[in-house]
């Protein structure tokens, strides 16, 4: 395989991403394999993180690399005014791999297009979140036993939740019925509804959560994201605009499961975490086993 990179959750085939969950429980089930050792990757977070680089370095570790890099740019030459486009080719002769977060959609793109090496997109804006899709397919399919044809409720913001945005192109392969609930400031951008439309897939918008959670399969909850509004009162206005509560959960189908890319803020009380439905704690551990079936599959180390 020629340099590959995970950009956006549409660089996988379907294939591929049934491959990474089917990896991602080979892991699961063995989470020390050290098939890669020797191999440097440089994990460079411009914007801050807890899951997602602290899963992706712990994944690194269990499969052998050796990690470099940075979290927050203060001590770097960043600070001195060096550019993202001399930082990553700087770095790319230093590692066999890079994941970076960024604030600037399509920050990964373009270091992907300079980079001697592969490039994991680990958040870029609003725009993509593709690893963090990829942990979530695996959590849908441990708990539901299938991708296809699962119902699942998005709630929060969807405007710029880049977690929804990837996992709704992903879950377009699988025959999902989706049902958005976001307020009208924060509703699924029209290039995304085009998206499911163009494949023929149908979509219900909501701006309350109703009857209709008692449908779902999956309750996908986001934050609403106060880093991407530039005016402070329109995030005060719809900041704690849905609060999910352990009553609401009472009609909900036995085998649904609510997930949450996390961090939370107070979309979902904490009454509800020791309801079996809850699984995102589970889901952040999702992430090391998946972030190591994409490490291995992009350097070649698995197939
Ligand atoms: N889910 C997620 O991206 O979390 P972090 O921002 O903590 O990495």
């Amino acid at each position: 395989m020629g340099k590959k990179s995970l950009v956006s959750i549409t660089d996988f085939t379907k294939e591929e991403i049934i491959r990474i969950t089917e990896l991602a429980a080979e892991f699961e089930a063995n989470p020390y394999q050290p098939i890669l050792t020797g191999k440097v990757i440089a994990s460079l977070f411009f914007e801050p993180s807890t899951r997602t680089r602290l899963s992706f370095e712990s994944a690194m570790n269990r499969l052998g690399c050796r990690v470099i890099g940075f979290s927050g740019t203060s001590n770097t030459s960043v600070s001195k005014g060096e550019t993202f486009h001399d930082t990553i080719m700087t770095i790319s002769n230093y590692c066999d791999m890079i994941v970076m977060r960024h604030s600037i959609e399509g920050a990964a793109r373009y270091a992907s297009e300079i980079s001697k090496v592969p490039v994991v997109n680990a958040g870029d804006g609003a725009n993509q979140h593709p690893s963090q899709t990829l942990l979530d397919l695996y959590s849908i399919k441990k708990t539901q036993g299938t991708l296809d044809g699962i119902n699942i409720m998005m709630i929060g913001d969807l405007k710029y939740g880049r977690t929804v945005h990837s996992l709704l192109q992903a879950m377009s392969h699988f025959k999902t019925q989706f049902t958005f609930v976001a307020p009208p400031e924060l509703q699924m951008p029209e290039e995304y509804k085009m998206f499911l439309k163009a494949k023929g897939l149908s979509f219900v918008e909501k701006t309350e959560i109703d009857e209709a959670i008692n449908q779902a399969d999956i309750v996908y909850m986001t934050r609403v994201q106060r880093e991407r509004f530039s005016d402070p009162m329109e995030y005060e206005r719809v900041k704690n605009v849905y609060v999910l509560q352990n009553d609401m959960l009472d009609g909900t189908k036995a085998n649904m499961r609510i997930l949450h890319p996390l961090p939370r803020v107070n979309e979902i009380s904490t009454d509800v975490d020791h309801n079996p439905k809850a699984y995102y704690f589970n889901q952040t551990e999702n992430g090391v086993y998946t972030r190591m079936a994409i490490i291995s599959y992009l350097l070649g180390a698995k197939k």
